[in-house]
């Protein structure tokens, strides 16, 4: 056990003899970024192991939301959920549309859809939904609505790597996926991300491998108002080496995820996350739900207990989107009541690969016995 700083994630990383090997020949090559061997060969294995036709690589995760959505050419209002990260709701806002904010569901905090379809204008063009810790959203209903109004469907799917509903990778549903490989993440590339996308879109694909390169056509023409979101060679080497390891990665987690299980069930007033059917889990996050009427303790005192042990949890995700100063009087918290509830109740716990089970009782031994104070004391 030990008794260093125990924070919310440790970034995976190979061997570094593993990582010099992987770019060596970069220094043959001296090709740096724009669509190099190692970018090639990263986007080659990960449609393998994600089981996916259409990707493009992308500098981060934000960008590949933020060009999938310039590129799907929307307008108007897009339906999302404001209990996520600010990259969703940003993404949306930075392209010029609406964000509408549905509220989303008690028991794994993905948009819920019985709120849904009441919340669809003639205005709605895409709903933008979250698959928030790796929960996978209700996809069937999702398309069904979809299909019903004419609307595009783009998950954010940043925390979903290598997770699969039904068997199917996830994403597979709706019309674009997007994935960030940032280096919190269950698996990174340092900073990067994906897009993933259905053969349904026609020219889509084209128009994002533009806009991630300035809108550039040919040397001399430039048709579009890009940015600049490649994805370089040293991230594309990252990716490759940490592929290799992702699933030793993910069933070291699991066991993290047990132990934290194992030691917070059957505790009045503590929710532990879903485990959702069908669903191949990556273990991404811990979030736990502490209600302070039957515990007499609050999410923050967990939260200023635990960093007094230097125990770095995060209120994830705390505040909602919607409540975001830049946001200031543009949306009212109060249409999402459940995702205020569960923002202001809700901390992601330490998890990361290498997060020793003998830390992982430590973490809930703390929390419990400060659970006991809060009884005592309430
Ligand atoms: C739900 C969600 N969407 C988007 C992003 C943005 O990804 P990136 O950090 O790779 O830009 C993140 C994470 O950072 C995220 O958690």
């Amino acid at each position: 056990m030990s008794k260093q700083k125990i924070y919310v994630t440790r970034s995976s990383m190979p061997e570094l003899s593993e990582y010099i090997e992987e770019i060596k020949d970069i220094w043959e090559t001296h090709w740096m970024t724009n669509m190099g061997a190692k970018h090639e060969k990263f986007r080659h294995r990960l449609q393998e192991y994600l089981g996916v036709e259409h990707m493009h690589l992308m500098v981060n995760g934000h960008m590949a939301l933020e060009l999938a959505l310039q590129a799907l050419k929307l307008t108007g209002e897009v339906i999302t959920t404001p209990f996520t990260f600010a990259s969703t709701t940003h993404a949306i806002v930075r392209n010029g549309l609406t964000p509408v904010f549905c509220d989303i569901r008690p028991d794994d905090y993905t948009i819920d859809t019985e709120k849904l379809e009441r919340l669809i204008t003639d205005r709605t063009s895409a709903i933008v939904p979250v698959h928030v810790y790796g929960n996978i959203c209700q996809v069937e209903e999702i398309q069904r609505i979809a299909d019903k109004y004419g609307l595009v469907v783009l998950y954010d799917a940043a925390h979903t790597f290598g997770e699969t509903y039904r068997g199917n990778s996830v994403a597979a549903f709706g019309d674009v996926s997007c994935y960030s490989f940032h280096a919190t993440k269950v698996f990174n590339s340092i900073e990067g991300g994906a897009v993933c996308y259905s053969d349904r879109l026609n020219e889509f694909g084209l128009s994002l491998f533009r806009l991630k390169n300035f809108g550039i056509r040919s040397e001399t023409e430039v048709d579009g108002v890009g940015a600049n979101a490649k994805m370089n060679e040293f991230c594309a080497a990252m990716g490759i080496c940490n592929l290799r390891h992702i699933d030793e990665e993910i069933a070291k987690r699991k066991r993290v995820v047990d132990r934290y299980r194992e030691c917070l069930q059957d505790i009045s007033g503590i929710k532990l996350p879903v485990v959702q059917p069908d669903v191949k889990y990556n273990y991404a996050y811990f979030p736990v739900v502490f209600d302070e009427q039957v515990l007499g303790v609050t999410r923050n005192e967990i939260y200023m207990t635990l960093a007094a042990h230097e125990i770095y949890s995060r209120k994830y995700f705390y505040p909602l989107t919607s409540q975001f100063e830049c946001y200031r009087q543009r949306f009212t918290e109060g249409d999402t009541p459940v995702a205020l509830y569960f923002s202001k109740r809700v901390l992601t716990l330490p998890l990361y690969a290498d997060l020793a089970l003998a830390d992982v009782d430590r973490i809930c031994d703390i929390i419990k016995s400060k659970l006991q104070l809060g009884n005592k004391e309430g």
